[in-house]
Formats: C-alpha cells, sequence, structure tokens
C-alpha cells in the first residue's frame, strides 16, 4: 500500500536538498531544470544520479545526447533556480537567455557562476514512474569557493554551521 502523494510532498519536503540545475544539450538544444534529486552513487568508477521527469525537454535531451552536466548553486543564485523551475513561463532555450552561461569541455552548458560543474556522460539509466532516473559517469569537474544553495519546506535557505 502506497501513501497519497500529499503525504510523500509533504515529508520529502523536510529533506534539505542541496539546488542544482540539470543541463543538457548544445547550441538552441540546450535545455535544463531545477533539480534536488541529485545525489553521490560510488567513487569507483566517479558516479552520480539524477532523477528527471520524463515530460522534460531535459529529460528527452539527455536521452538523445547521453550526456547532462549538474550546476551546483550558490546561495546567491536562488533567482536562477526559480528561473530553471520554469518562473514566469520560462521553458527550454529561453532559459539560457544569460550572459553567464559557457560550455565544459564537451560542449555542455555551464555555468560560469556556479559553485561546481559536473559534466557526465550517461553511464546507465531506468524509468521510475514520472522520472528518468540517470547515472552519470562524471568526466570533468569545475569548483570555486562559495557555499551552496539549500532548499527545505518549500524555500530557499542558507547553510549556517552549528558546531
Ligand atoms: C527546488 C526544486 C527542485 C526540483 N527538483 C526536481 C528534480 O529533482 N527533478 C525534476 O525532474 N524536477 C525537479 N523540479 C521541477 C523542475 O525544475 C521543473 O519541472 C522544470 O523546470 C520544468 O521545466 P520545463 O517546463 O522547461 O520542462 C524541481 C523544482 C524546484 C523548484
Amino acid at each position: 500500500m502506497a501513501v497519497d502523494i500529499a503525504t510523500f510532498r509533504q515529508t520529502m519536503a523536510l529533506f534539505p536538498g542541496a539546488v542544482t540545475l540539470i543541463t543538457t544539450g548544445s547550441g538552441d538544444l540546450r535545455r535544463g531544470i531545477t533539480a534536488t534529486a541529485v545525489c553521490s552513487v560510488t567513487d569507483s568508477p566517479p558516479t552520480l544520479l539524477v532523477c528527471v521527469n520524463r515530460k522534460t525537454g531535459t529529460c528527452a535531451q539527455i536521452l538523445a545526447t547521453g550526456r547532462f552536466s549538474v550546476q551546483l548553486l550558490t546561495e546567491e543564485q536562488a533567482d536562477l533556480a526559480m528561473a530553471f523551475a520554469g518562473a514566469g513561463g520560462l521553458t527550454g532555450l529561453a532559459k539560457f537567455d544569460d550572459a553567464s552561461w559557457g560550455e565544459g569541455p564537451t560542449g555542455l552548458p555551464q555555468h560560469l557562476d556556479a559553485l561546481a560543474s559536473i559534466s557526465c556522460k550517461v553511464a546507465s539509466s531506468t524509468e521510475n514512474g514520472s522520472h528518468q532516473v540517470f547515472f552519470g559517469q562524471i568526466e570533468h569537474v569545475t569548483a570555486k569557493e562559495g557555499e551552496a544553495l539549500i532548499y527545505a519546506k518549500s524555500r530557499f535557505h542558507r547553510l549556517a554551521a552549528v558546531v
């Protein structure tokens, strides 16, 4: 027996998540979404997983190209997170209408101000309900100084150390 969707959502909202953009494609076929369903899998070989709604152009483009990039956002990038979640009706290529986008070594869209940009090649993927789970073998990483943006209880937060 499964719990209802509202209970699931309320419970998952209690889990703080690092906010990322999952980006893929190149040129006019660039696509991206805001995502917190990003998780380390193993260091042997270096692998992470992402869960992407199959209705998105991002999912279709990852399936077509076999590559994606994860942009870990900083605490200054909540507006960018909103934009890539579709705020104001933004969708598709229009989300990239910002001068701060460059290309990673494999041509994937990389945000120049992100805390980390992680380029991945899809090692395997599996359907689960509404989402596609992609396991990405990490090919390239860039990182800079700063603090990650956190999402919990339907709001964006900054990290604060307790000890
Ligand atoms: C904080 C936050 C986290 C999200 N995490 C995910 C996620 O992990 N996977 C996903 O498929 N969608 C996630 N979404 C929803 C997508 O960002 C949204 O459906 C997507 O941007 C729609 O894009 P499109 O209209 O261009 O297809 C999240 C949204 C927010 C605000």
